[in-house]
């Protein structure tokens, strides 16, 4: 199967699962539930879930033990978009493409929404899949994904971020990497090693601890690139918002050129630790190549 074909193919997989573990939109509350459904079905490349997937794969189990861990993490990962679009932080009008959820459900409900994915996100791991023997494999993936959205990762990496923009132009590119390999970095690394762990990998955890570094501080490079380089209508959410709010991104410190060179090694790195795995692992080679060559 080629990459396109075998995305398409995860991506209904995870589109299917979602929306069986997500609250269904006839009960109540019923705007609650909505707003939830409205923020994950917008669109979404589902990245991460699928990194999730592949990465179980490479260390040769079926993919559908991974099923319900991806869809949590795709919960955690859309819950921080939510936030981060909130008027008291990035405050986003788009997304995927569409109104952002506190757009159209208001603040206070595109709060709670977020929230709840979170919950239901952890209630998910805390439980799925079931049995007593894959306990110990939950319990590690549980506490894996926690860190990493906490504020030891994604919750710290944003709060920096934030408090990043009064100290742009200024700040050394070692705080731009540290902000990056956190609010981006670390739930993207966690995707690659709950699959890993929930499959019963072994010596193969710490080169796709690695694989997953790589591409988390590459996914966010090029991230940073696209909001100077590309337009609204290609990405689905505001371009050139990072410039307007003097953020600290890659090409603002060591312009477009350097970023894309520096996203272009650490997606070479990660390949290679993918070649290293064998070719059960092909498929998280070509996703490095996809997170390089994405357009949105
Ligand atoms: C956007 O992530 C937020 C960042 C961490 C840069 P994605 O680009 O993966 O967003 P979706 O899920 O495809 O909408
Ligand atoms: C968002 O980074 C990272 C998280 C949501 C954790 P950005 O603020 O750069 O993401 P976009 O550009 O709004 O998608
Ligand atoms: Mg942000
Ligand atoms: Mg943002
Ligand atoms: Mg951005």
């Amino acid at each position: 199967m080629n990459l396109d074909a075998r995305l398409d193919h995860w991506r209904s997989e995870i589109d299917r699962a979602l929306d069986e573990y997500l609250p269904d939109e006839g009960s109540p509350p019923l705007s609650l539930h909505r707003a939830m459904r409205y923020a994950v079905f917008a669109g979404g490349k589902r990245l991460r879930p699928i990194l999730t997937l592949a990465a179980s794969e490479a260390v040769g189990a079926e993919g559908h033990l991974a099923l319900p861990c991806a869809c949590a993490i795709e919960m955690v990962h859309t819950y921080s978009l939510v936030h981060d679009d909130l008027p008291s932080m990035d405050n986003d009008s788009l997304r995927r493409g569409k109104p952002t959820t506190h757009v159209v459900f208001g603040e206070a409900l595109a709060i709670l929404a977020g929230d709840a994915l979170l919950t239901r996100a952890m209630e998910m791991l805390a439980t799925e899949p079931p049995g007593d023997a894959m306990a110990p494999r939950r319990t590690q993936v549980l506490s894996l994904v926690a860190r990493a959205a906490g504020a030891a990762g994604m919750i710290g990496g944003q709060a920096d971020d934030l408090a990043a923009a009064a100290i742009a132009g200024s700040a050394a590119s070692e705080r731009l990497i540290s902000i990056h390999r956190r609010k981006t970095g670390a739930l993207i690394t966690a995707s690659v090693l709950a699959g890993a762990v929930i499959a019963g990998a072994g010596e193969e955890i710490e080169r796709l601890r690695r694989y997953g570094e790589a591409i988390g501080l590459a996914f966010q490079i090029v991230d940073d690139i696209l909001d100077v380089e590309s337009t609204t209508a290609v990405l689905g959410k505001s371009a050139g918002k990072d410039a307007r709010d003097l953020k600290l991104t890659f090409p603002a410190v060591l312009g477009p050129a350097e970023s894309r060179r520096r996203a272009e090694e650490l997606c070479r790195e990660a390949q290679a630790e993918a070649r290293a795995l064998g070719p059960r692992a092909a498929p998280l080679g070509d996703l490095a190549t996809f997170v390089m060559a994405r357009k949105n």
